[in-house]
Parts: C-alpha cells; sequence; structure tokens
C-alpha cells in the first residue's frame, strides 16, 4: 500500500494537470508535526500553468480532494495536508501484513538478476579480523536486503589463500614448525610462525629468500609445498567455519584467490594484445593517468601475480559465471583506491559491465581512536568476543525465564544478535570505537531489545488465545496505534532505501522505531482486555510481530518467539 502514489494519482486525476503523476509524487512531503497531516502537497509548483497564487491554490485543492481515504483535507497557506483516515487505512495495512506475513516489503526492483556479494574474505593463517566481521554482518544483510528486492544474490568469499605470505609460512613451518601445535590451535600457531619469521628473518636474510623459493615452487605446483598449503586452508577455514556457524551466515562460493590461478594468464595476454601493458621499474603495469590515479601493478619483476591480478581474473570469471547486474564488493574504505583501478583497467579492456562494479566501503573499527592492529598481543579475538556475548544472554534467560526450553539455541540468537545489531545500528562509513561493553549491551538500541519486543508481541499473542475474538472487520482509530501504524507502513519504502544506497542501518533504524512506537502502545493500551478493539489490536500486534521479525532477518538476526 503506497499511499503517496495514491494520493499522487488522486491528485493528477482530480485536477488533469499536464505535470505527470511522478513529478506529483516527488513533490508530495510528510510534514514533520502530526498536527499538519500524514501527507502534504505544496502548491508553488502549479502556480504558473494555474495562474494563481499557492494559497488559493491549496484552498481550491483541498476542496476538490476530499474522499474516503482521508479524515480531513485542508489548507494551510500554499500546501494543502491530508490526514489519512486512520480506521481504513490501518485496516487495509494490517490486513495486507497478515495476509503477506513475511513476503509484506518485498519488492520488485531486481527481476531475478543475479549480483555477486564478495563478502567475508578472511586471509588463511591470519585471524579473523573486526574489519572481516564487518564485511561478512554488512554482506549478509546486504544480500537478504537484495533478496528481499527481487535480486538473486550469490554470496562468495574470496578467502585470501595465495600470495607471498605462504612462501613465508612454509619455509617457517619446515624450519621449525610442530604438527601437533598446528592441528591444535591453527589459526594462533601459523600467526605465531608468521610473526617469528619476520623476527628472525631481521638477523637472517637468507630467510626471505627461501621464502621466495618456496613461494615460487608452490606457484610451479611442487606436491610438498601445494600439500603443506592445502593443510593451511583447510584447518584456518574449519576455524573461520565455527565463526560463521555462530553468525549463521552461509556462502554460494569459497572461490579464493588460488582457484583463480590458472585464469591469470589469460588477462595477463588480454592485457598485452591491447596494448596496455608497460614496463616500470621492472615490473608490468597498466597506467591509469588518465583518471590521475597510480598505475595499477599486474606483473612482479619475477613474474609473481598480485591482488588485482587475481581480482581482474575474478570479476572477469564473475561476469561469465553469473552474467550479473551488479557485482557487489563489500571491503573497508581502505581498499578504495584498489576497487577504482580495477573498475579503470576493467573499462580500458573494454569491458562495457566494469561499470557495474560496485565497492560497498566501511568505516574502521578503532581502539582509543586508532585502527586496530592484528599484530602480536593487542589482537582480541572475534570467537572470544562472540562467547563472552552468549554467555551474557545465557546467564540473563536464566535469571528472567528459568524455564525456556532450547535454551543453548535462544543464547546463541541473542548474544550474536547483539554484536550484530552494534554494527549494523551505524551507518556503515563510519568509524567505530571498540568496545566490548557496547557491544554486549542488551538494553537501549540494541539488537536484543529488538529480539525482546518481539517475543513481547509473540507472548501477547500466545495469551489471547484463551479470549473470544470477534473477526476482524475494522481497523483502529486512536492516536497511539496510529503511530505503529505509520511505522508499519513505511517498511517497504525502508527496504527500497536500504537497498539503493546498500546501507543495512535504515532498516535498523527503522526497527528501533517500530518497536519504540509499539512498547509505547504496549505501556498505553491494555491489550488484552474485553474490548470492542481487541480483535483489530490483536491483529495490529501480529503485525508488528510479523515486521519486526522480517526487519531482524534481513538484518541476519534471528528472531525467537520466547526468551
Ligand atoms: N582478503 C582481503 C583482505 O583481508 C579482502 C578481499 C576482498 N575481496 C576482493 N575481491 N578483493 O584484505
Amino acid at each position: 500500500m503506497n499511499y503517496r502514489k495514491m494520493l499522487a494519482e488522486h491528485i493528477s486525476t482530480r485536477l488533469q494537470l499536464e505535470i505527470p503523476t511522478d513529478e506529483i509524487l516527488n513533490l508530495i512531503e510528510a510534514p514533520k508535526f502530526p498536527e499538519h497531516g500524514d501527507l502534504a502537497f505544496p502548491c508553488f509548483r502549479l502556480a504558473k500553468s494555474m495562474r494563481k497564487p499557492p494559497a488559493e491554490i491549496a484552498r481550491q485543492l483541498s476542496g476538490q480532494l476530499q474522499g474516503d481515504l482521508f479524515e480531513k483535507v485542508s489548507p494551510a497557506g500554499p500546501y494543502v495536508n491530508f490526514f489519512l483516515n486512520k480506521a481504513k487505512v490501518s485496516y487495509d495495512v494490517i490486513s495486507e501484513i497478515i495476509s503477506k506475513k513475511d513476503r509484506y516489503g518485498e519488492l520488485m526492483i531486481g527481476s531475478g538478476q543475479n549480483v555477486p556479494i564478495d563478502m567475508s574474505s578472511p586471509n588463511i593463517a591470519k585471524p579473523f579480523s573486526m574489519g572481516h566481521l564487518r564485511s561478512t554482518v554488512i554482506g549478509n544483510a546486504i544480500a537478504n536486503i537484495l533478496q528481499k528486492c527481487g535480486y538473486t544474490p550469490v554470496r562468495i568469499n574470496h578467502l585470501g589463500d595465495w600470495g607471498t605470505q605462504f612462501g613465508k609460512l612454509i619455509t617457517a613451518y619446515t624450519a621449525w614448525g610442530d604438527e601437533k601445535k598446528v592441528t591444535e590451535n591453527p589459526i594462533k600457531e601459523l600467526l605465531k610462525l608468521y610473526v617469528e619469521f619476520h623476527e628472525k628473518a631481521e638477523d637472517n636474510p637468507g630467510l626471505e629468500q627461501q621464502g621466495r623459493d618456496w613461494f615460487k615452487k608452490l606457484e610451479d605446483g611442487d606436491d610438498a609445498a601445494l600439500h603443506l598449503w592445502q593443510w593451511f586452508r583447510d584447518e584456518s577455514l574449519k576455524e573461520f567455519n565455527k565463526i560463521y556457524d555462530l553468525l549463521d551466515v552461509r556462502f554460494d562460493s569459497y572461490h579464493g584467490e588460488a582457484f583463480y590461478n590458472d585464469k591469470m594468464e589469460d588477462v595477463v595476454k588480454m592485457i598485452e594484445a591491447k596494448g596496455l601493458l608497460e614496463e616500470d621499474q621492472g615490473a608490468m603495469v597498466v597506467k591509469l593517468d588518465e583518471e590521475s590515479l597510480p598505475p595499477s601493478l599486474i606483473k612482479k619483476s619475477d613474474g609473481a601475480t598480485l591482488y588485482v591480478t587475481r581480482d581482474l581474473a575474478a570479476a572477469i570469471y564473475r561476469h561469465r559465471m553469473y552474467d550479473f547486474a551488479q557485482a557487489v564488493y563489500v571491503v573497508g574504505g581502505e581498499q578504495t583506491l584498489h576497487f577504482k583501478q580495477l573498475k579503470l583497467v576493467l573499462k580500458k579492456l573494454g569491458m562495457e559491465w566494469a561499470d557495474t562494479i560496485v565497492h560497498v566501503p566501511f568505516g574502521m573499527i578503532l581502539k582509543d581512536g586508532k585502527k586496530m592492529s592484528t599484530r602480536k598481543g593487542k589482537l582480541v579475538l572475534l570467537e572470544e568476543v562472540l562467547a563472552e556475548s552468549i554467555h551474557l544472554a545465557e546467564t540473563n534467560i536464566l535469571h528472567k525465564n528459568p524455564n525456556l526450553k532450547n535454551k543453548a539455541e535462544v543464547a546463541r540468537q541473542v548474544g550474536v544478535g547483539a554484536v550484530i545489531f552494534h554494527d549494523l545500528r551505524h551507518e556503515r562509513m563510519n568509524n567505530i570505537e571498540f568496545s566490548l561493553e557496547e557491544m554486549l549491551k542488551f538494553e537501549g538500541e540494541t539488537g536484543p531489545y529488538l529480539q525482546y519486543t518481539h517475543a513481547r508481541a509473540c507472548s501477547i499473542l500466545r495469551k489471547a488465545e484463551t479470549f473470544s475474538q470477534a473477526d476482524f472487520t475494522e481497523g483502529l482509530n486512536d492516536l497511539l496505534s496510529w503511530e505503529v501504524i505509520k511505522r508499519l507502513i513505511d517498511f517497504p519504502k525502508s527496504i527500497e532505501r536500504a537497498c539503493l544506497n546498500y546501507e543495512p542501518s535504515v532498516i535498523s533504524k527503522y526497527l528501533i522505531d517500530l518497536a519504540q512506537s509499539f512498547n509505547s502502545y504496549y505501556g498505553n493500551v491494555r491489550i488484552l482486555e474485553e474490548n470492542p478493539e481487541l480483535s483489530a489490536r490483536l491483529q495490529l500486534v501480529e503485525a508488528v510481530a510479523i515486521v519486526l521479525k522480517e526487519g531482524l532477518n534481513l538484518l541476519g538476526l534471528a528472531a525467537p518467539a520466547e526468551m
């Protein structure tokens, strides 16, 4: 139900103006103060064609635009203010939500087209950083939102599983590594080997050369090197999967950088054939002077390929594989230059789809105002943060609802929900100061608050089963429920905005608003009492439960019915 659109059509048929309906639609506003109505139409734009002052047009229009959609239509200076008919509109919206259920708010922007989403993409043998967490939860929410808007998202984990660091790691492991330790605690041990490599290399410069040699062997397909690489990859992935299981995020593809090894030669040849490959201090580059960007480094002097070469191969492969409408990359703002270069090289290669590549950057997680480092002891392990949050949720449940059946699962949903929402409630470009305390808050504008509001709505509905209810034939007419109804009407619009801006925080803010209006309704109206409005009230509660749940799910949070 799009009341703005209905009003625009109404205005354009009544007035038979030469202005297209779409333009009228764009003029319609939502007044800041409720006493000015639910919608307003400014008449300035009509003055010229109607040859009258706007205020006079507003008076005239008010007389012509009465109808059963509105309770009141009144002129206010150059504006016409519209007060929607609460009983009718609330009946329509609630009925629509209850009949569509979780499909309420679905949009057909994407008409089924594929959108690969490059997300999460941690590096093998390194810890899963807070930045990777951001990419994972923002990417997952964007995928859900795109799906709701009619696209087919493809979640791709572009693992950092290739590069010179593997040569160093193999050197360190073969020289002083311990198989048992690595098996027991792969990421921690591999990181340790990597850090030790750099420490030892300071006194023993020969190590660096050994590292390069091992990487060369790896690139040449040496059995022993490949075997170790595969083992490091498997073990790391096992660890990462523990995090994905907790977060309940799934991927359609784990093709990481290594997957493109045999696809890069073609790319380099293509660049060469176009005459774009130039030598620059021994390395091969593509110059990007036309957009004042630094050259893109395609091949190092020793022939080794690079991050961007693999991304070029990946983009071309994805385009072939998915014929995408757009290709989204949810990667931190530090890599903005990289994606600009990637796009421009593709464009110079004649890929007319280069412009459909969308880098969706996000801000950093800061510690005391500085970027968090994964080096040495400063590391905060994400798994520990999640475990702590789940533990806290469990304590809460034991305190408030000791008889809850699936305690462990609900504790996971709530604990993880706190961490996910703490990220998604900020606009993605904002930097976030890392604070365990903030992350683990369950009150205020948090995920658990939303989950709790949803569970409360479900609990009202469970209790209502003992009341006899009339059929739902009439909507609600009071101002408190109207605040909730207006929010319910806005859900599709929020989804659309979140989709067009790749901005999950639009949904987060929407849900907080909806929950607050619902909680104030609940605080002021005794819902469960014999009353002629009982049935309509309960339908409202059900509609709120449906929208809260769907909104939480879009963000990647579960909505338990009881907690
Ligand atoms: N592994 C990279 C990192 O941790 C992120 C990869 C992003 N995706 C891409 N296609 N470049 O920084």
